[in-house]
Protein backbone atom coordinates (compact mmCIF):
# COMPACT_ATOMS: atom_id res chain seq x y z
CA UNK A 1 0.00 0.00 0.00
CA UNK A 2 1.11 3.57 -0.73
CA UNK A 3 1.53 6.16 1.91
CA UNK A 4 1.40 9.92 1.05
CA UNK A 5 3.43 11.59 3.22
CA UNK A 6 2.44 15.36 3.58
CA UNK A 7 4.00 18.15 5.54
CA UNK A 8 2.00 20.90 6.89
CA UNK A 9 4.38 23.19 8.61
CA UNK A 10 1.88 25.00 10.53
CA UNK A 11 2.88 26.65 13.72
CA UNK A 12 0.76 29.61 13.53
CA UNK A 13 -1.82 27.76 16.26
CA UNK A 14 0.80 27.25 18.86
CA UNK A 15 2.05 30.64 19.19
CA UNK A 16 4.68 30.04 16.59
CA UNK A 17 6.98 27.97 18.76
CA UNK A 18 8.89 26.52 16.09
CA UNK A 19 6.69 23.37 15.35
CA UNK A 20 6.75 24.45 11.86
CA UNK A 21 10.11 22.41 11.29
CA UNK A 22 7.98 19.55 12.30
CA UNK A 23 7.97 17.75 8.81
CA UNK A 24 11.49 18.55 8.12
CA UNK A 25 12.83 16.99 11.45
CA UNK A 26 10.39 14.01 11.22
CA UNK A 27 11.56 13.51 7.29
CA UNK A 28 15.44 13.69 8.27
CA UNK A 29 15.07 11.40 11.18
CA UNK A 30 13.90 8.90 8.45
CA UNK A 31 10.69 7.99 7.81
CA UNK A 32 10.49 6.77 4.98
CA UNK A 33 13.11 4.22 5.95
CA UNK A 34 11.43 3.59 8.77
CA UNK A 35 7.85 3.21 6.62
CA UNK A 36 9.91 1.05 4.11
CA UNK A 37 10.58 -0.97 7.51
CA UNK A 38 6.85 -1.61 7.42
CA UNK A 39 6.42 -3.02 4.28
CA UNK A 40 4.44 0.30 2.62
CA UNK A 41 5.57 1.86 0.12
CA UNK A 42 6.26 5.93 1.02
CA UNK A 43 5.55 8.62 -1.07
CA UNK A 44 6.96 11.96 -0.11
CA UNK A 45 4.91 15.20 -1.95
CA UNK A 46 6.59 17.79 0.11
CA UNK A 47 5.38 20.70 2.04
CA UNK A 48 1.62 22.41 1.81
CA UNK A 49 3.16 26.05 1.40
CA UNK A 50 2.43 27.77 4.88
CA UNK A 51 3.06 31.82 4.94
CA UNK A 52 6.12 32.34 7.25
CA UNK A 53 4.27 34.03 10.15
CA UNK A 54 7.08 37.67 9.15
CA UNK A 55 5.30 37.60 6.00
CA UNK A 56 1.56 38.43 7.16
CA UNK A 57 0.44 41.49 9.26
CA UNK A 58 1.32 40.93 12.89
CA UNK A 59 -2.74 42.05 13.22
CA UNK A 60 -3.77 38.64 11.82
CA UNK A 61 -2.98 37.49 15.36
CA UNK A 62 -5.13 39.07 17.58
CA UNK A 63 -8.04 37.25 15.97
CA UNK A 64 -10.57 37.85 18.29
CA UNK A 65 -9.75 34.98 20.71
CA UNK A 66 -8.58 32.50 18.48
CA UNK A 67 -5.22 33.62 17.03
CA UNK A 68 -3.80 33.11 13.29
CA UNK A 69 -7.39 32.14 12.43
CA UNK A 70 -7.60 33.66 8.71
CA UNK A 71 -4.15 31.61 8.42
CA UNK A 72 -5.41 28.48 9.87
CA UNK A 73 -8.48 28.55 8.01
CA UNK A 74 -6.94 28.84 5.02
CA UNK A 75 -4.46 26.32 5.25
CA UNK A 76 -6.90 23.37 6.62
CA UNK A 77 -8.93 24.00 3.89
CA UNK A 78 -6.35 23.21 1.51
CA UNK A 79 -4.89 20.77 3.54
CA UNK A 80 -8.60 18.83 3.98
CA UNK A 81 -8.95 18.90 -0.20
CA UNK A 82 -4.87 17.26 -0.56
CA UNK A 83 -6.37 14.46 2.30
CA UNK A 84 -9.37 13.75 0.16
CA UNK A 85 -7.86 13.90 -3.01
CA UNK A 86 -5.28 11.38 -1.62
CA UNK A 87 -7.95 9.12 -0.10
CA UNK A 88 -9.66 9.39 -3.85
CA UNK A 89 -6.26 8.25 -5.42
CA UNK A 90 -6.75 5.35 -3.48
CA UNK A 91 -3.36 6.01 -0.85
CA UNK A 92 -3.19 6.91 2.95
CA UNK A 93 -2.82 10.51 3.93
CA UNK A 94 -0.17 11.07 6.32
CA UNK A 95 0.28 14.30 7.33
CA UNK A 96 3.57 15.76 9.50
CA UNK A 97 2.50 19.09 11.71
CA UNK A 98 2.71 21.24 12.27
CA UNK A 99 1.04 22.00 15.39
CA UNK A 100 -2.62 20.29 16.14
CA UNK A 101 -4.56 22.93 14.39
CA UNK A 102 -3.83 20.47 11.35
CA UNK A 103 -6.07 18.18 13.22
CA UNK A 104 -8.94 20.32 11.46
CA UNK A 105 -7.95 19.85 7.42
CA UNK A 106 -6.66 16.08 7.82
CA UNK A 107 -10.17 15.19 9.85
CA UNK A 108 -12.20 17.12 7.54
CA UNK A 109 -10.64 15.71 4.78
CA UNK A 110 -11.45 12.45 5.79
CA UNK A 111 -14.30 12.64 7.03
CA UNK A 112 -15.82 13.77 3.59
CA UNK A 113 -16.84 10.32 1.98
CA UNK A 114 -16.73 8.20 5.27
CA UNK A 115 -18.07 7.89 8.74
CA UNK A 116 -14.96 8.96 10.33
CA UNK A 117 -13.76 7.34 14.48
CA UNK A 118 -11.16 8.66 15.94
CA UNK A 119 -8.30 7.96 18.46
CA UNK A 120 -6.85 11.46 19.99
CA UNK A 121 -3.31 10.31 21.49
CA UNK A 122 -2.16 13.26 23.67
CA UNK A 123 -1.64 15.11 26.91
CA UNK A 124 -4.17 17.49 26.10
CA UNK A 125 -8.15 17.06 24.62
CA UNK A 126 -7.92 19.98 22.32
CA UNK A 127 -11.58 20.44 22.68
CA UNK A 128 -11.48 24.01 23.24
CA UNK A 129 -13.52 26.79 21.14
CA UNK A 130 -12.59 30.34 21.02
CA UNK A 131 -14.69 30.94 23.69
CA UNK A 132 -13.71 28.60 25.90
CA UNK A 133 -9.64 28.70 24.83
CA UNK A 134 -7.43 30.02 27.98
CA UNK A 135 -4.97 31.13 25.51
CA UNK A 136 -6.31 31.74 21.92
CA UNK A 137 -3.89 29.01 20.70
CA UNK A 138 -6.06 27.14 17.80
CA UNK A 139 -4.00 24.22 18.79
CA UNK A 140 -5.99 23.39 21.87
CA UNK A 141 -9.40 23.68 19.80
CA UNK A 142 -9.18 20.90 16.64
CA UNK A 143 -11.52 18.86 18.25
CA UNK A 144 -14.25 22.03 19.38
CA UNK A 145 -13.84 23.03 15.56
CA UNK A 146 -14.75 19.53 13.33
CA UNK A 147 -17.23 18.49 15.81
CA UNK A 148 -19.06 22.35 15.47
CA UNK A 149 -18.76 23.16 18.47
CA UNK A 150 -18.03 27.26 19.32
CA UNK A 151 -18.49 29.96 17.02
CA UNK A 152 -15.13 30.12 14.43
CA UNK A 153 -16.59 32.52 12.20
CA UNK A 154 -15.19 31.65 8.61
CA UNK A 155 -14.14 28.44 9.63
CA UNK A 156 -17.12 27.38 10.46
CA UNK A 157 -16.90 24.73 7.17
CA UNK A 158 -14.87 22.61 9.67
CA UNK A 159 -17.14 20.92 11.12
CA UNK A 160 -17.46 17.68 9.96
CA UNK A 161 -20.83 15.96 10.55
CA UNK A 162 -19.72 12.52 9.61
CA UNK A 163 -16.89 12.26 12.49
CA UNK A 164 -19.66 11.48 15.64
CA UNK A 165 -18.49 12.56 19.04
CA UNK A 166 -19.42 9.28 20.15
CA UNK A 167 -16.73 7.57 17.50
CA UNK A 168 -13.85 9.70 19.24
CA UNK A 169 -11.74 7.99 22.23
CA UNK A 170 -8.80 10.29 24.09
CA UNK A 171 -5.83 8.23 24.77
CA UNK A 172 -2.98 9.92 27.48
CA UNK A 173 -4.88 12.57 28.65
CA UNK A 174 -3.30 14.62 32.21
CA UNK A 175 -3.79 18.32 31.45
CA UNK A 176 -7.28 19.31 30.82
CA UNK A 177 -7.59 23.13 31.00
CA UNK A 178 -10.43 24.26 34.48
CA UNK A 179 -12.69 25.55 31.72
CA UNK A 180 -12.37 22.59 29.40
CA UNK A 181 -12.93 19.82 31.88
CA UNK A 182 -16.76 19.88 31.89
CA UNK A 183 -16.59 20.20 27.96
CA UNK A 184 -14.61 16.19 28.15
CA UNK A 185 -17.36 15.02 30.92
CA UNK A 186 -20.59 16.04 29.14
CA UNK A 187 -19.21 15.19 25.71
CA UNK A 188 -20.29 11.17 24.24
CA UNK A 189 -16.48 11.08 24.02
CA UNK A 190 -14.50 8.39 25.76
CA UNK A 191 -11.17 9.56 27.67
CA UNK A 192 -9.07 7.24 28.62
CA UNK A 193 -6.72 9.15 31.04
CA UNK A 194 -3.07 8.68 32.27
CA UNK A 195 -5.05 6.93 35.61
CA UNK A 196 -6.47 4.45 32.97
CA UNK A 197 -2.73 3.59 31.19
CA UNK A 198 -1.57 2.75 34.84
CA UNK A 199 -4.09 0.50 35.95
CA UNK A 200 -4.80 -1.15 32.51
CA UNK A 201 -2.18 -0.97 30.79
CA UNK A 202 -1.75 0.53 27.44
CA UNK A 203 -2.56 -2.37 24.65
CA UNK A 204 -6.12 -2.73 27.03
CA UNK A 205 -6.42 0.76 26.91
CA UNK A 206 -5.81 1.13 22.72
CA UNK A 207 -8.00 -1.95 22.11
CA UNK A 208 -10.94 -0.09 23.92
CA UNK A 209 -10.44 2.93 22.22
CA UNK A 210 -10.37 1.28 19.20
CA UNK A 211 -13.61 -0.52 19.65
CA UNK A 212 -14.88 2.66 19.88
CA UNK A 213 -13.89 4.37 16.93
CA UNK A 214 -14.29 1.71 14.50
CA UNK A 215 -18.43 1.04 16.02
CA UNK A 216 -20.27 2.29 13.34
CA UNK A 217 -17.76 3.92 11.37
CA UNK A 218 -16.15 3.24 8.19
CA UNK A 219 -12.49 4.03 9.22
CA UNK A 220 -10.38 5.83 11.72
CA UNK A 221 -8.50 8.66 12.17
CA UNK A 222 -5.18 8.20 14.33
CA UNK A 223 -3.78 11.82 15.38
CA UNK A 224 -0.73 11.47 17.57
CA UNK A 225 0.67 14.57 19.93
CA UNK A 226 4.28 13.96 20.70
CA UNK A 227 3.00 15.10 24.21
CA UNK A 228 1.21 12.39 24.72
CA UNK A 229 4.63 10.97 25.33
CA UNK A 230 6.28 11.74 28.83
CA UNK A 231 9.22 14.81 27.93
CA UNK A 232 11.84 12.45 28.92
CA UNK A 233 11.25 10.37 25.98
CA UNK A 234 9.95 13.31 23.91
CA UNK A 235 11.22 16.59 25.03
CA UNK A 236 11.04 18.23 21.62
CA UNK A 237 7.13 19.35 22.19
CA UNK A 238 5.56 22.53 22.37
CA UNK A 239 3.54 22.14 25.47
CA UNK A 240 5.30 19.47 27.33
CA UNK A 241 3.40 17.78 30.48
CA UNK A 242 5.03 15.27 32.86
CA UNK A 243 3.86 12.17 34.17
CA UNK A 244 3.54 10.90 29.99
CA UNK A 245 3.78 7.81 28.69
CA UNK A 246 7.22 5.90 28.42
CA UNK A 247 8.75 4.97 24.92
CA UNK A 248 7.68 1.41 25.26
CA UNK A 249 3.89 1.97 25.97
CA UNK A 250 3.98 4.45 22.87
CA UNK A 251 5.22 2.05 20.74
CA UNK A 252 2.61 -0.65 22.15
CA UNK A 253 -0.17 2.10 21.66
CA UNK A 254 0.76 2.00 17.70
CA UNK A 255 1.08 -1.68 17.81
CA UNK A 256 -1.92 -2.17 19.07
CA UNK A 257 -3.58 -0.13 16.32
CA UNK A 258 -1.84 -1.93 13.41
CA UNK A 259 -2.43 -4.99 14.71
CA UNK A 260 -6.39 -4.45 14.64
CA UNK A 261 -5.68 -2.95 11.05
CA UNK A 262 -4.35 -6.00 10.38
CA UNK A 263 -7.12 -7.74 10.62
CA UNK A 264 -9.65 -4.77 10.10
CA UNK A 265 -8.16 -2.71 7.48
CA UNK A 266 -9.43 0.05 9.53
CA UNK A 267 -6.68 2.69 9.21
CA UNK A 268 -7.86 5.72 7.04
CA UNK A 269 -6.03 8.96 7.44
CA UNK A 270 -3.32 9.78 10.53
CA UNK A 271 -1.48 13.17 11.31
CA UNK A 272 1.54 13.33 13.82
CA UNK A 273 2.20 16.47 15.41
CA UNK A 274 3.33 18.77 17.51
CA UNK A 275 6.95 18.24 17.37
CA UNK A 276 9.20 21.11 17.54
CA UNK A 277 13.31 21.17 16.68
CA UNK A 278 14.32 24.07 18.63
CA UNK A 279 13.31 21.99 21.98
CA UNK A 280 14.49 18.91 21.34
CA UNK A 281 17.69 17.08 21.93
CA UNK A 282 19.46 15.68 18.93
CA UNK A 283 16.25 15.39 17.18
CA UNK A 284 15.43 12.53 19.43
CA UNK A 285 12.06 13.60 19.45
CA UNK A 286 11.38 13.65 15.32
CA UNK A 287 13.06 9.79 15.44
CA UNK A 288 10.27 8.65 17.75
CA UNK A 289 7.61 9.93 15.71
CA UNK A 290 8.95 8.45 12.75
CA UNK A 291 9.55 5.17 14.57
CA UNK A 292 5.94 5.51 16.31
CA UNK A 293 4.55 6.27 12.71
CA UNK A 294 6.00 2.81 11.70
CA UNK A 295 4.86 0.76 14.63
CA UNK A 296 1.15 1.73 13.41
CA UNK A 297 1.85 0.90 10.23
CA UNK A 298 3.11 -2.43 11.37
CA UNK A 299 6.96 -2.94 12.15
CA UNK A 300 7.94 -5.31 14.21
CA UNK A 301 10.82 -6.37 16.16
CA UNK A 302 11.04 -9.57 14.71
N1 LIG B 1 -5.44 23.38 26.61
C1 LIG B 1 -4.40 24.30 26.27
C2 LIG B 1 -4.95 25.38 25.35
O1 LIG B 1 -6.03 25.24 24.84
C3 LIG B 1 -3.21 23.60 25.66
C4 LIG B 1 -3.48 22.95 24.35
C5 LIG B 1 -2.29 22.17 23.86
N2 LIG B 1 -2.57 21.53 22.61
C6 LIG B 1 -1.70 20.87 21.89
N3 LIG B 1 -2.11 20.37 20.74
N4 LIG B 1 -0.45 20.71 22.28
O2 LIG B 1 -4.28 26.37 25.10
MN1 LIG C 1 -10.08 37.79 10.65
MN1 LIG D 1 -2.83 18.11 20.83
MN1 LIG E 1 -0.94 17.96 23.37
Amino acid sequence: STVRIIGAPMDFGANRRGVDMGPSAIRYAGLAEELEKAGVDPVDVGDLPIPRAEEIDPENEADGNAKFLDEIEDVSRRLADRVAATLEDGEFPLVLGGDHSIAIGSMHGSAREADLGAIWFDAHADLNTPETSPSGNVHGMPLGAVLGRGSFGEMEWAHAPRIREESIAYVGLRSIDESERELVRNSEMTAFTMSDVDERGMTAVVEDALEVATDGTDGIHVSLDLDMVDPKAAPGVGTPVRGGVTYREAHAALETVSERHKRDDILRSMDVVEVNPILDDRNETAMLAAELTASAFGKRIL
